[in-house]
């Protein structure tokens, strides 16, 4: 049945502007072993019990019709993916979907220096690293207590097995501006693509930004530590714009979606880890596919085509309506 009407469901999701739908991202746990100040409030979140998170077994298989439906690339994110037991095993099976033909994933990267081996070996081709600062104090601050050194013995570790690009997500907050010169000498040192992100209103609790810090207070900072000229995106590129330093072996790049508006060309869909299907961050709107999961494939593959048609191309009038936080959405 899937084979015979792929074509029809192709051209359908290449919606009225044909904007091609084929990135997909699944969150695997709500849960985080770090508190980011801007993300979880101090006390932590109500997380979701076991029965109430998609089984790898479901995961699997509502990834294979979204593969049908012509996702090829897909990013496993949490809360922090590495918590939950048996990451790598999914990833694998995630990596043999016919279809899926780039397998990522996004980390705080606590615990990734002991998984890098065994994800690599899963068919992990990229990750993206959460590093909001490379100082231990401020680090420490941010996170409300991680370490890290970890942090960057897994960076150092996905450089050395070969994953690439390998891209480091800071989110500007409050102080970055005295780090820049260490970013700088990441992206310069190293084939690491350094992304700033910009802080975006995501959930109704969270009170742990004060201030918001936009990508044109940044860029002309950087300016000012040598020849920075704009580039092509790496791989995976997504929203980010792009710029390097004469000589530098990684990038700078800015995720500016506050700045910027770039949902013309948001090519993506999200599942969260309790089964619900989005197709916008900044939209409350969820299906929630377990029941469909676990019924026809045919009756599941028309739900995720009515999401990707309904993604609408243009939400700069709306505010950021959710009422979960970005851990339970998936980032
Ligand atoms: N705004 C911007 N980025 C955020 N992240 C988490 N919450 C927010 C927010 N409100 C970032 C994390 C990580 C990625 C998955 O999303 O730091 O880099
Ligand atoms: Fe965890 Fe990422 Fe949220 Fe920080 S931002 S608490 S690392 S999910």
């Amino acid at each position: 049945m899937l084979a015979s009407s792929r074509k029809t469901r192709n051209r359908k999701i290449c919606s009225r502007k044909r904007r091609v739908i084929d990135y997909l991202r699944i969150s695997i746990t709500d849960r985080c072993n770090f508190r980011c100040l801007y993300c979880m409030p101090p006390e932590g979140i109500g997380f979701k019990a076991h029965e109430e998170i998609l089984s790898y077994e479901e995961i699997d298989r509502f990834a294979k019709v979204a593969a049908w439906l012509g996702i090829s690339r897909v990013r496993v994110t949490g809360g922090e993916p590495l918590v939950r037991r048996g990451c790598p095993e999914l990833m694998k099976r995630l990596a043999m979907i016919p279809g899926i033909k780039d397998l990522s994933l996004t980390t705080n990267g606590a615990l990734l220096e002991g998984y890098a081996d065994e994800l690599k070996k899963a068919g992990v081709s990229r990750v993206n690293i959460s590093l909001d600062s490379l100082q231990a104090g401020r680090f420490s601050q941010i996170t409300r207590g991680a370490s890290l050194a970890p942090v960057l013995a897994g960076l150092e570790k996905t450089l050395q097995l070969g994953f690439s690009p390998v891209k480091v997500n800071a989110v500007m907050t409050e102080g970055i501006e005295q780090e820049l010169h260490d970013f700088v000498a990441l992206a310069q040192e190293w084939p690491v693509h350094v992304r700033f992100i910009e802080f975006m209103p995501i959930g109704n609790r969270i009170r742990g930004i004060r201030k918001f810090i936009p990508r044109e207070k940044i860029l002309d900072r950087l300016h000012g530590f040598g020849n920075l000229r704009p580039v092509g995106s790496p791989p995976g590129g997504g929203p980010a714009r792009y710029f390097r330093y004469a000589g530098a072996q990684g990038t700078i790049g800015f995720i500016s979606s506050v700045s910027d508006h770039f949902c013309h060309d948001c090519n993506r869909l999200r599942l969260t880890a309790d089964g619900k299907l989005r197709n916008c961050l900044f939209s409350s709107a969820e299906v929630d596919v377990r029941p469909y999961i676990n019924r026809d494939p045919g009756e599941l593959a028309g739900v995720i085509i009515d999401s990707m048609n309904s993604k609408k191309f243009d939400r700069r009038q709306e505010k950021p309506a959710s009422e979960r936080l970005m851990s339970q959405i998936g980032g």
